[in-house]
């Protein structure tokens, strides 16, 4: 048994089985790397896609899209699932320009709706109910979208969340920040309550993948 094995080599490693993405997607990689964007990288985004293709999503809901990398690999899996729509939603106008432009050039355009918006509030206005929704907020805001997210996800239907190690700051006691707070409190509430039946798969920095009852 190898000891000392880092958390980036096992992340370099999980990453190098990823099959190659197109070079739009590879740019937009190239940029969080070079720029620290908090995109969910290849092994997290190829396990959302993998997701959305075995429980054949065909209507997806993203809370905190950024410049649309998790939303080329949810747009990929709907149109390999006979087509949708992945709601892309962020606040900052810039980002959404940013995404429409990176997502035409991959050929998502049709399957996107864009929504400029609060996410939590852009999910309890749209019309569900939906196959899966994928959510990577302010950590902070976690435990309130459960509620709107447990009503808007169809019975049988994905819950993917981002961060849900955070960096390992959730074992640091003296961290009582409202990020930390955030994902500890989603935690207890999605894996203590009835209706959910819920794992955290410890790729890159953390996903409960939640399945709803
Ligand atoms: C972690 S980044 C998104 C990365 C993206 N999911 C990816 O992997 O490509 C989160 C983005 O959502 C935005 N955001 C955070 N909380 C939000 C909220 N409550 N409503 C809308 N946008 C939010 C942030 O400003 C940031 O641009």
């Amino acid at each position: 048994m190898a000891t000392n094995l880092t958390i980036d080599e096992i992340r370099d490693y999980l990453d190098s089985l990823v099959p190659p993405r197109p070079p739009e997607m590879q740019a937009m990689e190239a940029y969080a790397n070079e720029h620290g964007f908090p995109i969910i990288g290849p092994a997290a985004g190829y396990l959302c896609y993998q997701i959305a293709r075995m429980i054949g999503a065909r209507r997806v809901f993203e809370l905190g899209s950024g410049y649309g990398y998790s939303t080329a690999w949810f747009a990929r899996a709907v149109e390999e699932n006979g087509g949708g729509v992945v709601h892309h939603v962020v606040w900052s106008e810039e980002l959404s320009q940013k995404a429409r432009g990176h997502l035409a050039a991959l050929g998502f355009g049709e399957i996107v709706q864009y929504h400029m918006s609060e996410a939590v509030q852009a999910l309890r206005e749209a019309s569900g109910p939906f196959d899966l929704i994928f959510n990577d907020i302010d950590k902070q805001g976690y435990p309130e979208s459960l509620p709107v997210i447990a009503e808007k996800l169809r019975p049988g239907g994905a819950l993917i969340i981002d961060n849900m190690l955070w960096s390992g700051r959730i074992f640091d006691e003296n961290d009582q920040s409202p990020a930390t707070q955030g994902v500890r409190e989603f935690t207890r509430r999605i894996t203590t309550d009835q209706g959910w039946i819920a794992s955290l798969v410890p790729i890159r920095d953390g996903l409960i993948v939640a399945y709803k009852k």
